[in-house]
């Protein structure tokens, strides 16, 4: 799969393809992320990139032009490689939420193109030109490259190959609509904290039983919304229902919902 990212800040990107498994997933050739920067696309000797708002206010604005030829570069390049055009992806805070679901349909893609804006944003004509925008969350960032970033790790790890153990994207938090439970390694007793007797006991079921117990209890507990649309079972809603009487009888959980730790239950 490979993922444009038309950025004017290429640089940035050095490192990020460089290591870890990003690096190792390009190095194998199943992954590819070419950084294209609008500033290639211009016409004047600044290479500018940017301009004032029409009808005044703050800072500057990425121009159309740029962006545009950039995104069409992407699409020149991708065509002999897939014969596809890249999905046009502009990182913008008023875009759709991104999350598992979303990386999931976007690794269906051969190729991506990810937008990056910068200083207060981008030209709507160019807005107008993307197929869709993704938000990172309900905050503003510098510019786009850092979403860009997790959105190529989030999706690059769905593919097959790039992870060395298939079974993690399986087990994972927002896997199976729940968070992952805690997990321990060695040693087996830290500070005078051990490791769950059952985790060392080497009954596969068992195991799987508490651990799916301990997904259920943390998405009880931190993250409830995600339980109404999460694929539940029988023996799940058996558990979600002992959990609940379990934390409501220690007062973890109100008869709204559940209830933060106050500080002095935490030990
Ligand atoms: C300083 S921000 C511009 C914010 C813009 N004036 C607004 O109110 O939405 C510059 C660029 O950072 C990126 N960016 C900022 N916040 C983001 C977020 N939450 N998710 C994804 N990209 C974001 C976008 O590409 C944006 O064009």
């Amino acid at each position: 799969m490979r993922f444009y990212v038309v950025t004017v800040l290429p640089e940035i990107f050095g490192s990020f393809t460089a290591t870890g498994l990003v690096g190792k997933a390009i190095a194998k050739g199943l992954v590819g992320v070419d950084p294209i920067t609008p500033r290639d696309f211009t016409t004047d000797k600044h290479r500018t990139v940017d301009d004032t708002p029409y009808g005044g206010g703050s800072g500057m604005l990425m121009m159309p032009q740029p962006i545009v030829h950039a995104m069409e570069e992407a699409e020149a390049r991708e065509q002999p490689r897939s014969g596809t055009r890249p999905l046009r992806i502009l990182l913008s805070a008023q875009g759709d939420r991104f999350d598992q679901a979303m990386a999931r349909e976007l690794s269906s893609h051969a190729a991506l193109t990810l937008v990056c804006g910068r200083y207060e944003g981008v030209d709507e004509r160019a807005v107008a030109r993307v197929d869709r925008e993704i938000s990172l969350g309900d905050y503003v960032l510098m510019g786009g490259e850092v979403g860009a970033m997790v959105i190529v790790e989030a999706v690059s790890r769905l593919l097959p190959g790039v992870l060395g153990n298939a079974s993690s994207i399986v087990e994972e938090s927002h896997a199976s609509g729940l968070l992952e439970g805690p997990q321990y390694t060695r040693p087996a007793e830290f500070r005078g904290d051990k490791v769950p007797d059952v985790l060392i006991s080497g009954h596969h079921a068992v195991v799987a039983r508490w651990r799916r117990r301990e997904a259920l209890r943390r998405t009880l507990l931190r993250r409830p919304d995600l339980l109404t649309h999460a694929p539940l079972d029988a023996s799940d809603r058996k558990l979600l229902a002992e959990l609940e009487r379990e934390l409501a009888a220690a007062k973890l959980l109100g008869p709204v919902g559940p209830a933060t730790l106050a500080p002095d239950d935490e030990g």
